[in-house]
């Protein structure tokens, strides 16, 4: 008879779990996810994002493409920020992260303030998803609302990464797909490699577009080869935007008129091909620039996050609970 009750519990359970599941899955991000639950987080979030920046405006960068690299990746569910275990290798050290993604303690320092003021409540992958916005803020760019309510993968690929992330090299037909496999458009891919306004890159990443590329700069390409010789200085770095490489302002997409682009990737959007218009209009259009820069991340940023029951609310960044 208990056997029997247990039982048809149990049926009940396997027939509803999928339904519920799906629930779960549509379950909607929001903007006031965390009003009641965890009032203070996003000044948390804010906080330690500017005394990051301050200390180092790169990290504002570094921070903004750990996002990136995070939502291109199974979505935006913290997988990047996982360690290796034994039971899988993960995102840290495929191809497009190893010595190459930083700002992981930054992230760990601010969840453990936000422990500290609401114990096993707020996602890392929300952390990251804040901490990016507030980052691109602090540089001086736009700010925006930003969608909650993401939760933990338990898991993490590093055979995603390494098939999921754009590299340096790729083409014009090549971003547009793989920016569409995401479910972003080509102007949402145009507008977000503005954030290549920010930041520093490695020799390595740019070395074959300093010496092979036809559609560069002369001036710009001597100047590169300066700290990226052709067989040594894989890991000297170089700003991405030589005029104001600190400030998220629309400077990128001039250097792209003027052939300054430093990755490959970069020039194809101003190549003679479908976005020459695009690049034309943000470099003389700050406002539509960062307009379109806030929607493409509220896009990215909601790239198949887990919601609901799905995943959980790692207590530590780099391990599952
Ligand atoms: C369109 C395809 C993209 C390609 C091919 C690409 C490629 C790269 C590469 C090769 C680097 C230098 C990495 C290194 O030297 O270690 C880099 C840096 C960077 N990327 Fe991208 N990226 C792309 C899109 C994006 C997007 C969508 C964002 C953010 C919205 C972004 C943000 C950044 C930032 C901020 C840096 C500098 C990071 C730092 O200084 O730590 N990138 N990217
Ligand atoms: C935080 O919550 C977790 C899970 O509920 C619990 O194991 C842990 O002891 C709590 N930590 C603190 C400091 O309250
Ligand atoms: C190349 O760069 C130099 C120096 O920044 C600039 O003055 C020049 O106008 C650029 N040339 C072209 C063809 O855009």
């Amino acid at each position: 008879m208990a056997t029997a009750a247990v039982r048809c519990l149990l049926t009940v359970a396997v027939v509803l779990a999928p339904l519920l599941a799906g629930a779960d899955a549509g379950r909607p991000l929001s903007t006031g996810f965390y009003n009641k639950k965890c009032p203070n987080v996003q000044s948390i979030v804010r906080a330690a994002m500017a005394q990051a920046v301050t200390a180092e405006p790169r990290m504002g960068a570094s921070i903004l493409r750990m996002f990136f690299h995070d939502c291109f990746v199974n979505g935006c569910d913290a997988s990047i920020l996982l360690d290796d275990t034994a039971s899988f290798t993960g995102e840290k050290n495929a191809g497009p992260n190893a010595n190459s993604v930083r700002g992981y303690e930054v992230i760990d320092a601010i969840k453990t303030q936000v422990e500290v003021s609401c114990n096993a409540t707020v996602s890392c992958a929300d952390i990251l998803a804040l901490a990016a916005r507030d980052a691109v803020n602090l540089l001086g760019g736009p700010t925006w609302t930003v969608y909650l309510g993401r939760r933990d993968a338990l898991t993490a690929s590093q055979s995603a990464a390494n098939a999921n992330l754009p590299g340096p090299g790729s083409s014009l037909a090549t971003l547009i797909t793989m920016f569409g496999n995401k479910g972003l458009s080509p102007r949402d891919m145009t507008a977000l490699s503005g954030a290549h306004t920010v930041g520093q890159a490695r020799c390595s990443t740019f070395r074959d577009r300093i010496y092979n590329d036809a559609n560069i700069n002369t001036t710009f390409a001597s100047l590169r080869q300066q700290t990226c010789p052709q067989a040594s200085g894989d890991a000297t770095l170089a700003p991405i935007d030589a005029q104001t490489p600190e400030a998220f302002d629309n400077a990128y997409y001039r250097n792209l008129m003027s052939k300054q682009g430093l990755f490959h990737s970069d020039q194809e959007l101003f190549n003679g091909g479908s976005q020459d218009a695009l690049v034309k209009k943000y470099s003389g259009n700050a406002a539509m620039f960062a307009a379109d820069f806030a929607k493409a991340m509220v896009k990215m940023g909601a790239i198949s996050p887990l919601t609901g029951t799905q995943g959980e609310v790692r207590l530590n960044c780099r391990n599952a609970n």
